[in-house]
């Protein structure tokens, strides 16, 4: 016996020692955290159950079989997360470069097929030189059934892509299915061809992090969620992602001790929406007033900023919100704030977790460019998300609610269940300039004094919409509320809605305009 457990204990030590002792110490050298040490990192001590430890490649091709490895290349398990079951894959770039190989792939998938069963999430550590070149056919294989399971699970479980190395060529496909993409800054980069290649096919010369680095997703493609200064800022950000988030479709939220006043008034909140309708003002700010011991985890924060969403509590409650936010081209609509509403909203309704919306909206953004690009598809991803969202959903009108921009914006027409309005709102067809120089265009140009008569009538039409009393005396407002009554007003709402249940109609499912 005694034998035995020795021989165990050596072959767990190779299998620890991974792509070698010295290839680990050279990483932790440069700063860089090892497959396993992230993985103590993510999880609660002493929690973490590895599985398939000893999975070893089956490949003879280009003296692939003089190169085995315990574990092949990719630590996978679970653990928990501030005590709630995680499933893990890490990849361990010491090992063939962190390459998926036949076995490799064959360990994610049967994470992927456990945490499904089990209703837990999965977070993929990415730290791969991407389908290992050797194993040919049965990478790519290992890389389609990953990407099946990813289709499969989406919207049952969440799952969490961290980018902590490369990761190219198809591989990002899986990353770019997932629910929520983080990276680090400076050392993690994703692109479908490199540097290389787009050289020789196109001339052109461009650096990883610019082509593929988190500043650039984080910024400009929208495909990174999340940017970490470093890898462990990167894990404590999953983490807190994680405490909003429910272990399946199948769960509500989790609670947290609702330890701020429920009824607590912020003063700043009746200061917050400047005089001058055209002046902005922070809505970060204003968000931050109303939640929960002013906590808020902000996705998507470097992209498409004019719209603002990401996770808060209300009471104790999960919640997501989608601002409005006026310091950025006005607040207006445009493809990227529409791209990154719509994803949010459904993964919101996907998980059970209440919208709260705060709206400020001139309209969509106008300009050719916006047209070309299909701000019509896209807007429309928004009045689609909203629409058929089943979960709670709250509206605060803060300022402006102009034109379709108004509907997309969670209104009562697209199932809002409770919509109220600060005494500030106004809620129109368009805007008082524009709407006067169409209506009363002729009357204009005929006045002696045309400036005087557009003066006249602006006034007019600010008295008629510049006040949220018409939507109100037709119902399409609730309630008018001041600004510092916000917070108890959601959470009073919030707790009334808590068991809400509604069935859209039965469908094999909708044809959101992709
Ligand atoms: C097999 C690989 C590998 C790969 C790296 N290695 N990538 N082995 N298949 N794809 C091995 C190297 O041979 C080396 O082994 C070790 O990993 C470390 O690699 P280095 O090149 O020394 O490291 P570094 O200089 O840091 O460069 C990292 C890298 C580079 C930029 C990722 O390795 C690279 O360009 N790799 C190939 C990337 C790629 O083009 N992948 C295919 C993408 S297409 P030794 O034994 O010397 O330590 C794809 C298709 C997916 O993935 C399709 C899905 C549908």
């Amino acid at each position: 016996m005694k034998t035995k457990i020795k021989d165990l204990i050596k072959l767990r030590e190779e299998k620890d020692a991974a792509g070698g002792l010295d290839k680990l110490a050279q990483r932790r050298a440069r700063g860089l955290m090892t497959a396993r040490d992230r993985i103590e990192y993510l999880f609660d001590p002493d929690t973490f159950v590895e599985l398939q430890g000893y999975v070893q490649h089956h490949s003879g091709n280009f003296g692939l079989d003089k190169k085995k490895f315990l574990g092949d290349g990719v630590i996978t398990g679970f653990g928990k997360v501030n005590d709630r079951v995680v499933y893990v894959f890490s990849q361990d770039f010491t090992v063939l470069g962190g390459s998926l190989g036949e076995m490799h792939a064959k360990k994610i998938v049967n994470i992927q097929d456990l945490a499904l069963k089990a209703g837990a999430p999965v977070v993929g550590i990415n730290d791969s030189g991407g389908a290992r070149i050797q194993e040919g056919i049965n990478s790519l294989a290992g890389y389609g059934d990953i990407f099946f399971r990813n289709t499969i699970s989406s919207g049952v479980i969440p799952q969490i892509s961290v980018i902590m190395g490369p990761c190219a060529g198809g591989a990002v496909y899986s990353p770019g299915i997932t629910d929520f993409v983080f990276m680090v800054d400076k050392s993690s980069y994703m692109f479908v061809t490199g540097p290389e290649v787009i050289k020789a096919v196109n001339k052109e010369e461009v650096t990883f992090e610019d082509l593929g680095g988190a500043e650039s997703h984080a910024t400009i493609s929208g495909v990174a969620h999340f940017v970490g200064r470093d890898e462990k800022d990167t894990l404590d950000m999953v983490k807190e992602l994680l405490s909003y988030l429910p272990a399946s479709n199948m769960e509500p939220p989790p609670d947290a001790a609702a330890t701020d006043p429920f009824d607590r008034m912020d003063d700043r909140l009746n200061e917050i929406v400047p005089v001058n309708p055209n002046k902005p003002y922070d809505v970060k700010e204003l968000i931050l007033a109303v939640v929960d011991a002013q906590k808020f985890l902000e996705v998507h924060k470097g992209y498409a900023q004019n719209l603002v969403v990401g996770f808060a509590r209300l009471g104790g409650k999960s919640v997501g919100i989608i601002a409005n936010n006026p310091g950025i081209f006005a607040g207006t609509l445009d493809v990227q704030a529409s791209l990154k509403g719509a994803r949010f909203i459904r993964f919101c309704d996907a998980f059970n977790i209440p919208l709260v919306s705060f709206v400020d909206v001139p309209g969509f953004l106008p300009g050719r460019d916006q047209e070309q690009l299909g701000i019509i598809k896209h807007g429309a991803k928004m009045l689609f998300a909203y629409s058929e969202a089943t979960v709670p959903k709250l509206t605060v009108i803060t300022r402006k609610a102009y034109g379709g921009a108004y509907i997309v914006m969670s209104s009562k027409h697209l199932g809002a269940d409770v919509v109220c309005a600060w005494p500030t709102a106004e809620i129109a067809v368009m805007g008082p300039q524009g709407a006067i120089n169409i209506i009363f265009k002729k009357d204009i140009s005929e006045a002696v004094e045309p400036e005087t008569v557009r003066e006249r009538l602006i006034s007019e039409y600010k008295e008629k919409f510049a006040n949220p009393k018409e939507p109100a005396a037709y119902g399409y407002v609730d309630e008018i509320i001041l600004p510092v009554e916000t917070r108890p007003f959601l959470i009073k709402n919030l707790e009334a809605l808590a068991n809400k249940s509604l069935k859209l109609p039965p469908k094999k499912h909708g044809n959101i305009p992709l």
